[in-house]
């Protein structure tokens, strides 16, 4: 009898652990591109849907390159090199429009660092830490490999006197509107303890204006829409 129960309750531990890792996984699946390269693939009411998650978990393989990476018709930073003016090919039209929009609106946005290469961003990262310390720079620079900016479907936008700070009419302007564009603003505020960097109003993520619209509406970050 001993015995019959010990297999019973044992089998049922088992369900109640299967159970719950389904439960966590909920409608997400993780799988791996290659090596480091994870796409998070979601299913939503329209059916498959495929975004790139990278994170300081979720990294990409130095080699890592986007397709069609092309440079979209908007005016850039004097400081934007030739690499940075790229952005993946399907983030070239929705940012055309929300420039084109933010003027009809009297704001200036200007393109600041679009794709970075993981050599680039190995540089960028070195020298912050030469500058600034390990500590700043992890709170606002991805190591190389975890950043975005090597999908290429990122971009920091910038305004003309180079100050892109919440309460600006631009950055406003962008944390009100990307949305509608299909971007989001990827590091919001009080939100490091989940995306792993402070809050940077510069930074937007094309994600595609159903999921941008979801995260905008419902104050959420992209690995909480993904984990939803
Ligand atoms: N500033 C963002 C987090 C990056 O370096 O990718
Ligand atoms: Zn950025």
């Amino acid at each position: 009898m001993r015995k019959v129960y010990k297999k019973v309750s044992g089998f049922i531990i088992i369900v109640l652990i299967i159970c719950g890792f389904r439960y966590i996984d909920g409608n997400t699946s993780i799988y791996s591109l290659n090596d480091k390269d994870k796409l998070v693939e979601v299913t939503n009411a329209n059916g498959n849907e495929k975004i790139l998650l990278v994170n300081e978990k979720y990294g990409l393989s130095g080699n890592y390159v986007p397709e069609e990476l092309s440079i979209p018709n908007i005016l850039f930073s004097n400081g934007s090199s030739d690499e940075e003016k790229h952005v993946a090919r399907t983030v070239v039209n929705p940012l055309e429009e929300l420039v084109k929009a933010g003027k009809k609106d009297g704001i200036i946005l200007l393109g600041n660092s679009g794709y970075r290469s993981y050599k680039s961003q190995e540089d960028i990262y070195k020298n912050r830490v030469i500058s600034q310390g390990k500590k700043l720079a992890d709170a606002y620079v991805a190591k190389p490999g975890f950043s975005e900016h090597q999908t290429g479907l990122c971009i920091d936008i910038t305004n003309k006197n180079g100050y892109f700070a919440k309460g600006s009419k631009e950055a406003d302007w962008l944390a009100d509107n990307c949305y509608r564009f299909g971007f989001i603003i990827r590091y919001p505020y009080g939100k490091k303890n989940i995306t792993g960097i402070e809050y940077e109003p510069w930074h937007i993520r094309y994600v595609g204006k159903e999921v941008a619209k979801y995260i905008h509406d419902n104050r959420i970050t992209l690995e909480e829409y993904l984990q939803r």
